[in-house]
């Protein structure tokens, strides 16, 4: 049985990420630090996979502790690391935690990796390394543009390091995987997303006010120039985007990658306004969100999309759930947790 470690495996993505690799046959470990995350999803996967993955509370900041914990588990065949901090806004307030966090994770598994024989290594990227392109939709060989905030450049320097790391180890490998904007949640409604606070992301902001713990959703922006004036995005279903993740590993570990280091864009190569997305949330669910216009919201991108071809083609992947049953399924998260708390 391949042996995968996952950082932030207990997070959003990361948990769902999990549950697949168990399900395709694959040893999970998880490494997390529970920073943006509860231990109680390391449950939620177990019941929904039948298999407790390891677990170790851990840092990745933590080089010594990272160490230990590589010669423990001994033999491990890759690492998919997600850990990393993701709040745009508070990157912008605390720009030194973000490139702390943020690179001296990555560089430490890089440097460990070849001390433990670990030779393959997925990256959570980011389709804000794109800024807002030129061309639509966007494909892994447009341009990088400058990032507009601690976060963005943190995800275009950590693509950066590996691309040097991996240049000077010629036996590494390395798939980058650029996300564009995850949503909803695992049909089983066992895990699904679990923001700190206020959520800054619009799906769970909607969920939230739709269940009544907000008042209305701010709607950033009616004026850009898009066909109702919101901003459009490519909402990918989580489940979608952790099944790409499963199929990258299965090319590293086949030997099937054609270079070092391989990119591709995980989207469905469909771009919606966020008028679209809370238009088709109340149809599909039967319920209201209330939201009301405001001023555009600083340092946001007027409209991205995939293009979504070379995962299609080369990676063998698709994203084929439908944004409405995303959208469902997000719903039945928000009401899942909310029986928790009456609980
Ligand atoms: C951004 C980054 C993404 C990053 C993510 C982390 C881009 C293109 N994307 O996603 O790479 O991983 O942050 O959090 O830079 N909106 C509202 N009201 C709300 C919340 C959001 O109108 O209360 C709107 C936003 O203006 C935006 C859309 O909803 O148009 C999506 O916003 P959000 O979910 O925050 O994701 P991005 O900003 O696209």
């Amino acid at each position: 049985m391949k042996k995968i470690i996952v950082t932030g495996g207990a997070g959003y993505i990361g948990s769902h990420t999990v549950v697949e690799l168990q399900q395709a046959g694959f040893e999970v470990i998880i490494i997390d630090n529970l920073s943006n995350s509860r231990v109680e999803v390391i449950s939620g996967i177990e019941k929904i996979t039948g298999i407790r993955p390891h677990f170790e509370n851990l840092d990745c900041l933590d080089y010594i502790g990272l160490d230990k914990l590589l010669k423990k588990h001994e033999g491990v065949d890759a690492i998919i690391h997600f850990a990393a901090s993701k709040a745009v806004g508070e990157s912008v307030e605390k720009p030194l935690l973000y490139y702390r966090n943020n690179l001296v994770s990555l560089m430490n598994l890089l440097e460990l990796m070849p001390v433990h024989g670990i030779k393959n290594i997925v990256f959570s990227s980011s389709c804000t390394v794109y800024g807002q392109p030129d061309e639509l939709p966007v494909s892994e060989n447009a341009p990088i543009k400058p990032a507009l905030s601690p976060y963005g450049n943190t995800k275009q320097v950590c693509e950066e390091i590996i691309r040097d790391t991996l240049h000077a180890s010629k036996s590494m490998k390395a798939v980058l995987l650029r996300y564009f904007n995850p949503i909803g949640a695992h049909p089983s409604a066992l895990i699904g997303e679990l923001p700190n606070g206020v959520p800054n992301n619009l799906v769970p902001f909607i969920t939230q006010t739709a269940i009544g713990l907000r008042k209305q959703l701010s709607v950033f922006g009616n004026d850009y120039n898009t066909p109702d004036g919101s901003c459009i995005r490519d909402y990918i279903n989580v489940v979608d985007l952790a099944k790409a993740h499963v199929t990258a590993m299965k090319r590293m570990l086949d030997n099937k990658c054609e270079e070092s280091v391989e990119v591709f864009n995980l989207g469905t190569g469909r771009g919606l306004s966020v008028l679209e997305i809370i238009d088709i949330f109340q149809k599909v669910n039967g319920v209201e969100v209330p939201h009301k216009i405001v001023g555009r919201r600083d340092g946001d991108i007027e409209k991205v999309w995939a293009n979504p071809e070379r995962a299609n083609k080369v990676l063998g992947w698709t994203a084929v759930e439908s944004i409405e049953d995303t959208l469902r399924s997000a719903w039945t998260w928000e009401k899942r947790l909310a029986e928790e708390r009456i609980k």
